[in-house]
């Protein structure tokens, strides 16, 4: 069986070094004794190398860029987050495609490069409102995981996190229905690019608007195999609650 993955996706906070610092070692305290559950936390990346995580806490950043050094101003390659203590790395999501003009083709060469600094890329897909799920959910899988081979699929994460339900963005939220769906067509196309076996190793996350509500839903209904948090883990008790929780219900 595949460990819970639960992701922490501070996006662009807390607004200080020392406010980050202060967060992590808040859900250090809350996720205590948590040690079936693998816990990753992704902070802005300046501060990567301040935060020490420990145990089965592990650091991933949001983003890279696909070149290992060079004239790309402002950028931050994969083998830089593996330095500053990185273990993961966010890659294509939604806010990133939508406000930076991330594409298919540059979040492959993105996915390649983080597997090459050792990262573990933590691919989204997900579709926006008024778009089918699979014709996005294909789309995204054919074209960012083009050119990986079935051994490098092993170091890959699969995030679906449906547009619409980001940061209750839309109207409703996403039901674990629709979760488990989403979960049963990424396995089906991971099955027909690679095979039954690998699609089956492949850990499936659910992203958007997840809540120490509703967490238990998408993981116990939509059978998917852990969870990526944005504003719920900026609250260290409920991200907390979150990961005990995830963690009992394996125990049980
Ligand atoms: P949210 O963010 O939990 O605030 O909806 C999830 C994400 O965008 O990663």
């Amino acid at each position: 069986m595949i460990k819970k993955i639960i992701v922490a996706n501070w996006k662009m906070n807390p607004k200080t070094k020392e406010g980050a610092q202060v967060l992590l070692e808040a859900i250090k305290a809350n996720i205590k004794g948590a040690k079936d559950v693998e816990v990753v936390i992704c902070p802005p990346a300046i501060w990567l190398a301040d935060l020490k995580a420990g145990g089965s806490m592990k650091l991933g950043a949001q983003n890279c860029h696909w070149e290992v050094s060079g004239a790309f101003t402002g950028e931050i390659s994969a083998g830089m987050i593996a330095d500053a203590g990185g273990e993961y790395v966010i890659l294509g999501h939604s806010e990133r495609r939508q406000y930076l003009g991330e594409t298919d083709e540059i979040i492959n060469l993105k996915i390649k490069a983080a597997l090459k600094a050792k990262l573990k890329p933590i691919l989204c897909v997900g579709e926006i409102a008024g778009e089918e799920m699979n014709v996005a959910a294909e789309r995204q899988l054919i074209s960012g995981l083009a050119g990986l081979s079935v051994n490098q699929l092993k170091e890959v994460i699969i995030t679906y996190e449906p547009v619409w339900a980001i940061s209750n963005a839309g109207n409703r939220p996403c039901l674990p229905d629709e979760a488990l769906s989403a979960g049963l067509f990424i396995r089906k196309t991971l099955t027909k690019l690679y095979s039954r076996f690998a699609a089956d190793k492949a850990p499936v996350l659910y992203g958007g608007s997840v809540n120490d509500q509703n967490d238990l839903a998408y993981i116990a209904q939509s059978r998917l195999d852990g969870l990526l948090i944005g504003g719920a883990s900026l609250e260290a008790e409920e991200f907390g609650r979150i990961v005990k929780e995830i963690e009992k219900n394996e125990n049980a």
